[in-house]
């Protein structure tokens, strides 16, 4: 059995955020990755990360509005608070810790302006900032001698009493199980992109801290609440960075109309994500669009921007579809992008509600993608997400650091858990092929969450896909995995992560069923209005043995009164 202070489950920014400050702050940390920490999926966030300096004449505050503003009012106004007023020191931190942010002409750090913001506040690597940081950070955890399991996997949280004690993880080399036993737990396991196909996720988001925390007893909410990025590629779905509109790009229909200057004039292209879908879906849609797509102009930003500023991009547009961004348009539509939902918890991550309103399990914590503070409520800003990742990262981290100091090692007993989790995995090794296969199962979930759980939502569509879903879960119950050998067993893994994925999805489509309102990325057709009367409230989904039940919770305000989104 592996013993520490602070267990970090995930090794994305958040995870390695987190792991950092335990260990700062004195614990014993063991971080536990079912990758190598910098081929996680922070790896892929291109376009920057906010921060309000007051040198640059910016204020935390403002910063605040647009993120309440852009969250259609669903986020928590007092979390908003403490992740844009703490901004600035992590990107200071960061920069101190060696990542190489874009220059302005000056020499200072360079910003661009991302969508829904008044202000130029987006710090950048080019347009692989995510990546930039990541390997900074991986720097830092090797430095500090955190230990650290790479390609581990977790099957299972160790939970008793209402308390969460460790993990049962299996290396994946060797195929072997382990319990690790620690004080505290932060999960920091990112999202739960691939339940949509297709997605800009890279093909480990499958939710599984998300359902691993759900199962034990911890609330999700506003699970209903999917970004569709308005710019990805046709067909992959892969992301084409909010950095290209930053930038000055356009968005064009079929006969070259740039079509945001109709639907908001003042911030055209760089209006809230949700907004710039739904006007590209309307486009598609009204037969304004080219093969079901519209177009990403660059060509007036010049070569030499785009090579400098945008060259990701550049090779995306070049290797995936053979078009040269500098000479030609690309064609890109919404694109599901990012869950703004999570595991519920308050604003140092503890996933267990202190007051005793809605539950959850001590000890445990969450940040990043897989949890919900909530500071995006409908819809995040481009560029919130690194920063919600670093802040959250750290403040789970110091407060998960802070609990286990005060407590004796927990007890676990190891033969028990490792015996479940062995039992558990020998079953689903143990059925025989029915002909049904987890990749089909996994790709008719996806792409029946996007059709029905896109940019535009019904009723009848959704109640189409919850019922799929069902089914889909009456067909994972009899699935084989076709490789029943221990090294390296990744069907193994795909098998796990697919029940992750359909608890994930079951909870999505129930938030979007009962939120009887368009607030947001959630726009349902037969309730076009916001409603703030009925639904300026969260939606909690908790798992009980007599299936998925819901409660709610309101929003905190603090100093902003909602009022008509307008860009
Ligand atoms: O478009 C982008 O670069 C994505 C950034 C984000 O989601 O924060």
């Amino acid at each position: 059995m592996l013993e520490c202070d602070v267990l970090v489950i995930g090794a994305g920014l958040a995870g390695m955020r987190a792991a950092l400050a335990a260990h700062t702050n004195g614990a014993k940390v063991i971080m536990v990755s079912k990758v190598h920490p910098v081929r996680s999926h922070s790896n892929a966030a291109q376009g920057g990360i906010n921060a309000a300096l007051t040198d640059r004449g910016d204020s935390w505050e403002d910063h605040a509005f647009d993120t309440v503003k852009g969250s259609d009012y669903l986020g928590d106004q007092d979390a908003i608070e403490v992740m844009c007023s703490e901004a600035g020191r992590e990107i200071i931190q960061m920069e101190h810790w060696g990542v190489i942010f874009s220059r302005d002409e000056e020499g200072h750090l360079g910003t661009r302006t991302f969508g829904g913001q008044r202000r130029a506040r987006t710090f950048f690597v080019a347009d692989m900032t995510g990546q930039a940081i990541l390997h900074v950070m991986y720097e830092q955890l090797m430095k500090s001698g955190v230990q650290s399991l790479e390609e581990w996997f977790v099957t299972d949280l160790i939970v008793a009493d209402g308390e969460c004690r460790g993990c049962v993880a299996m290396e994946i080399r060797s195929g072997t199980l382990q319990v690790i036993r620690a004080k505290t737990v932060v999960l920091a396991t990112g999202g739960l992109g691939r339940v949509f196909e297709p997605s800009t996720n890279a093909l480990i988001c499958t939710g599984d801290g998300i359902a691993l925390a759900y199962k034990a007893g911890v609330p999700l909410m506003d699970m209903e609440m999917v970004q569709f990025h308005p710019t990805t590629l046709k067909g992959s779905g892969v992301l084409i960075t909010e950095g290209a509109r930053a930038e000055g790009g356009y968005l064009l229909n079929k006969d070259g109309d740039r079509f945001m200057l109709k639907y908001a004039p003042s911030m055209k292209e760089l209006a809230s994500r949700d907004v710039v879908s739904r006007c590209e879906q309307t486009e598609i849609n009204e037969g304004r669009g080219v093969d079901g797509c519209v177009l990403l102009d660059l060509r007036h930003l010049g070569e030499k921007t785009i090579k400098e500023r945008l060259i990701q991009i550049y090779e995306i547009g070049r290797d995936l579809t053979g078009i040269d961004i500098t000479k030609e348009p690309i064609p890109i539509r919404p694109g599901m992008h990012y869950q703004m939902g999570g595991i519920k918890t308050d604003v140092d991550g503890r996933a267990w509600d202190v007051k005793g309103q809605w539950g959850g399990i001590r000890n445990l914590f969450a940040a990043g993608e897989c949890a919900c503070v909530s500071v995006h409520g409908g819809n995040r800003l481009g560029a919130n997400s690194l920063l919600d990742t670093v802040v959250f990262g750290r403040r789970s981290g110091e407060a998960a650091s802070q609990m286990a100091k005060d407590m004796k090692p927990t007890e676990v007993s190891e033969e028990k858990w490792l015996k479940s989790s062995e039992d558990k995995l020998r079953s689903l090794l143990a059925r025989e092929a029915n002909g049904d296969s987890v990749a089909k199962i996994r790709w008719d979930l996806g792409t029946s969450m996007v059709e029905h759980l896109g940019v535009f939502r019904e009723e009848e569509g959704m109640l189409a896909t919850k019922a799929k879903v069902e089914d889909l879960k009456r067909r994972y119950e009899k699935v084989a995995v076709q490789d029943k050998g221990k090294m390296f067993n990744t069907a193994l893994i795909f098998g796990i992560e697919l029940g992750y994925m359909l608890d994930c999805a079951e909870t999505v489509v129930l938030g979007a069923i009962e939120r009887k309102e368009s607030r947001g990325a959630h726009h349902r057709l037969d309730y076009p209005q916001r409603d703030d009367g009925n639904w300026m409230k969260h939606i909690l989904v908790h798992e009980t043995p007599e299936g998925p039940r819901l409660s709610y919770q309101p929003v905190t305000v603090t100093r902003w009164q909602p009022q008509e989104r307008k860009y």
